[in-house]
């Protein structure tokens, strides 16, 4: 067989503190729907046709537990199984069964260098029909990983899980597993945390008509509207109840095996930071903050001394 690759980009899988809490800001702000539960879980989808595009499971801390990724099927899962030990990957367990709550399906669960947890699953069950609604989203588009050591992390997405490059700039590289430009960029940052996750919406009308919801739910925009450079997706960023930050976009550019790559410094040539359309201004400093992973530490350093005075330790 070809070279066994990842070819698209499923879900998320976070630890929430409080699971009702969450749940209502991802139904009712976020516009997503339920789709099973399971004791302290609960998994959520968009609009296509995706089984979920959430997960969320109670923890005492909010972290990220794991980024779903797709293969095309049960004999890539085993090759990219292979694969990945052979060149030394962190692997917990062969490939077996996932849980039906989640779709099932069969896959493994694997750490990258840096300490990020992906799982990598083929043969999940979708619905039969998608939702047709332009104001909600429709699947996980990409997600931006902080990495002390970006080149490690790049080359572990493109070596070992068969991403293609697609861009760098100074301070991210993304890499791509499907026409999108980008379903994974690596940023520089202290350690493996999540800096964003984004949701695709279905065109500009749509991610406004989003944006406003959840502006009208008292959430304001943390950076945006605006279209970045590389992949040039419009984007709209807010920080959700954990800490966690999460982005509504859309229009990101589609790509072939034909695409031609620029490095940081032909990016910074371009004149098209930090927004193409010189509507988005610079990220705040606190929008900084909630990217590099330091908000949702500060959140959840605040809880666990909430609940030692409370427990009177
Ligand atoms: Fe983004």
């Amino acid at each position: 067989m070809n070279q066994p690759r990842i070819d698209g980009l499923r879900s998320i899988e976070l630890g929430v503190r409080d699971l009702q809490k969450s749940a209502d800001f991802y139904r009712r702000v976020w516009a997503l729907e339920d789709v099973s539960a399971d004791g302290d879980t609960i998994h959520l989808r968009g609009t296509s046709r995706d089984h979920h595009v959430v997960t969320l499971r109670e923890r005492p801390r909010a972290s990220m537990l794991a980024v779903h990724f797709s293969a095309p099927d049960r004999a890539a899962i085993d090759a990219l199984h292979a694969k990945a030990k052979a060149m030394g990957a962190m692997i917990d367990d062969a490939p077996s069964a996932l849980p039906k709550s989640e779709g099932g399906g069969y896959g493994f669960r694997v750490t990258s260098p840096d300490g990020h947890p992906l799982c990598i699953s083929a043969d999940v069950a979708q619905h039969a029909e998608a939702i047709d609604d332009r104001s909600r989203p429709t699947k996980l588009t990409h997600v931006v990983l902080n990495s002390a050591e970006i080149e490690k992390q790049t080359a572990f997405f493109v070596d070992v899980l068969g991403f293609k490059w697609s861009d760098s700039t100074v301070m991210m590289d993304f890499v791509r597993c499907c026409s999108d430009h980008h379903s994974v960029a690596i940023a520089r940052g202290n350690g493996p945390s999540l800096n964003h996750m984004a949701y695709e919406m279905p065109n500009i009308d749509g991610l406004m008509r989003g944006a406003g919801r959840v502006r009208k739910s008292g959430y304001e925009i943390l950076w945006g509207v605006g279209r970045h450079g590389p992949g040039s997706n419009v984007f709209s960023y807010f920080v959700e109840p954990n800490g966690f930050v999460t982005e509504y976009t859309t229009e990101v550019d589609q790509v072939g095996d034909n695409y031609v790559g620029h490095d940081g410094k032909w990016w910074m040539e371009q004149n098209v930071f930090p927004c193409r359309w010189n509507m988005a201004g610079v990220p705040s400093p606190f929008t900084r903050k909630a990217m590099s992973g330091e908000l949702l530490e500060e959140e959840n350093k605040r809880c666990e001394e909430i609940m030692a005075q409370a427990l009177g330790r």
